[in-house]
């Protein structure tokens, strides 16, 4: 093989493993939609608007450690979720429609914050909600 024919065949394989890498990278990232505020009054506002797609979101409120996970139920109601392991406070991370899971000893949460395994033995902290106009209102206290 010369070495012009040698340089182009081994080009052609970097990019093949190149495109594979970044399609491989895309498959496996679930983009789930996040809104990110803050916290005015101790409570967290979110627009209704944002559940005309889907009925979860990730809450980010900027002045708060923990995620909050949202939830519209199926008489319109929001569950709102503190993603606070109840086992050592690790951030929970959302697991599809089976809740939400711990990275860091394997516990796990259904999506009303109930334990579905160990080793935490408590539920998620739960915030009262309400809608008032357009805007869902989180209360913190
Ligand atoms: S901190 Fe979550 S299981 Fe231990």
């Amino acid at each position: 093989m010369d070495r012009r024919k040698f340089i182009q065949q081994s080009c052609s394989l970097c990019v093949a493993v190149g495109a594979g890498m970044v399609v491989g990278s895309l498959s496996s990232c679930s983009v789930l939609p996040t809104y990110k505020t803050s916290i005015a009054n101790n409570k967290v506002t979110v627009p209704v608007a944002l559940f005309t797609q889907g009925n979860f979101q990730l809450i980010q409120p900027k002045n708060l450690y923990y995620n909050i996970g949202l939830k519209k139920e199926a008489d319109g109601t929001y569950t709102a979720l503190l993603l606070k392991c109840t086992h050592a406070d690790n951030q929970l991370t959302p697991a599809g429609n089976s809740g939400y899971k711990c990275t860091l000893h394997g516990s796990t949460f259904n999506m009303d914050g109930k334990v579905t395994a160990g080793p935490a033995e408590r539920p998620l902290k739960k915030y009262t909600t309400e809608v008032i106009s357009d805007q869902i209102i989180i209360h913190l206290s």
